[in-house]
């Protein structure tokens, strides 16, 4: 809980917790990570898209490696356990295990993630995408809002983007993902339960769009003649809220919007702005963003105005492995804990790694499902129920290579 803290103090943001891809906040965040590892006792690397690598010895060093970890990145003015924890809980483990005086059957790699939330790029899990040798070298080319490309970024990281295909995993090299994180949602709490197990993770998409008029005097243009293209962008605003309520399951967010040229007595030229739409089922998903796309498309021919309509990131659902799900849920109910199973509406560099690993979660109860924001609220004994059942998991999975 004290590292949570002290990670916390590493932003770019004063008085307020963002660390985005590439920035120093990030790579001094890092670098503390990286030293905690070696003081667990972790040989440590930096990999090539700028995620830190701790790997622990074991009696079979070439054994496929069990994957333990979580992100370091943050969204804007975030809370400081989205992410974290879970790689300090997977420290933690690794650091029960190294005192234990049998080694394990199968060496545990602690990886902190340096990209999952897209803040500064739109990716989204860029960290797991390089382990998973699914980086699109097309997002090497992205620009963010100062011009900077991803590929200069990395560089800037200390990453290496000609390496990218060299870091993804090899085939059969990880035995299994495994990532604790908070729920960032109310179950858990209305349960009265610390921990639970991850079913699946909803699927998501995340648009920008675009509306784009003509800019102008406030005061001598009359209102007939505008292409103003913010009231476009409010129509779609309350289009999306609106599609969201009447479909089932259906969670669309309208995160960001940046009117150009910005200035009160300025008619708008442009309005971009992003939408985030999640779904446990693909087809609903990729259908409302079709229709959400239709409907920008009327909205700007309504108004004569241009309409841009760009899917920045989109990922399927994933179910967690049922193996490492039931070992999971032996491990809480070992515990002494209720069994509580549910799915993740976030999304988790667990939805990447499982294109080439099984993959498993298991969510910690947080106050009032409150996350993305400063007020993420976790307990200490909540914490420690965690680290408990992971170090159960880890045994039973050491136990079972050993027989
Ligand atoms: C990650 O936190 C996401 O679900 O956007
Ligand atoms: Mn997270
Ligand atoms: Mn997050």
């Amino acid at each position: 809980m004290a590292r949570c803290d002290e990670l916390a103090a590493y932003t770019e943001d004063p008085g307020r917790i963002t660390r985005s891809y590439g920035t120093p906040a990030l790579a001094a965040a890092r670098d503390v990570i990286g030293q905690w590892m070696r003081d667990a006792g972790l040989e440590v690397r930096t990999d090539a898209v700028g995620n830190v690598r701790g790997k622990c010895h074991a009696s079979a060093p070439a054994a496929p490696a069990l994957l333990l970890g979580s992100h370091l990145d943050s969204v804007r003015d975030a809370g400081r356990y989205d992410g974290p924890l879970g790689i300090l809980i997977a420290l933690e483990t690794v650091d029960h295990f190294r005192h234990r005086a049998r080694p394990l059957p199968f060496p545990i790699e602690v990886i902190a993630f340096a990209d999952e939330e897209g803040l500064r790029f739109q990716t989204t899990y860029l960290g797991s995408c390089a382990l998973a040798g699914s980086l699109d070298s097309a997002f090497l080319d992205r620009v963010d809002e100062n011009g900077v490309t991803l590929r200069d970024a990395m560089k800037a990281f200390g990453g290496d983007p000609g390496a990218l295909a060299a870091t993804a995993l090899p085939a059969g090299a990880a035995l299994a993902y495994l990532e604790v994180h908070i729920e960032q949602g109310p179950y858990l709490e209305s349960v009265d339960a610390p921990v639970g197990v991850v079913t699946a993770i909803s699927g998501q998409s995340r648009i920008l769009a675009a509306f784009s008029g003509e800019a102008g005097h406030a005061g001598t243009v009359a209102m007939h003649l505008r292409r103003d293209p913010l009231p476009a962008a409010a129509e779609m605003v309350l289009a999306t809220e609106n599609l969201a309520r009447h479909t089932s399951g259906l969670l669309a967010t309208v995160g960001t919007i940046d009117v150009t040229p910005g200035a009160s007595n300025v008619i708008p030229g442009q309005v971009r702005f992003s939408i985030d739409v999640r779904h446990p089922e693909d087809t609903v998903r990729n259908d409302m963003v079709s229709l959400l796309e239709r409907q920008v498309r009327e909205v700007a021919a309504s108004r004569s105005l241009g309409a841009e309509w760009r899917i920045a990131r989109d990922h399927a659902a994933v179910r967690c492995d049922a193996a490492l799900t039931t070992r999971l849920a032996e491990a809480v109910a070992a515990a002494g804990l209720p069994v509580e199973r549910l799915p993740s509406g976030a999304g988790h560099d667990a939805v990447v790694m499982s294109e080439v690993v099984p993959v498993g979660m298991l969510f910690i109860r947080c106050a009032g499902g409150i996350s993305h924001h400063p007020a993420e609220s976790v307990t200490t004994s909540d914490v420690a129920a965690a680290i408990d059942v992971l170090d159960r998991f880890v045994d039973t999975l050491a136990n079972e290579k050993l027989q």
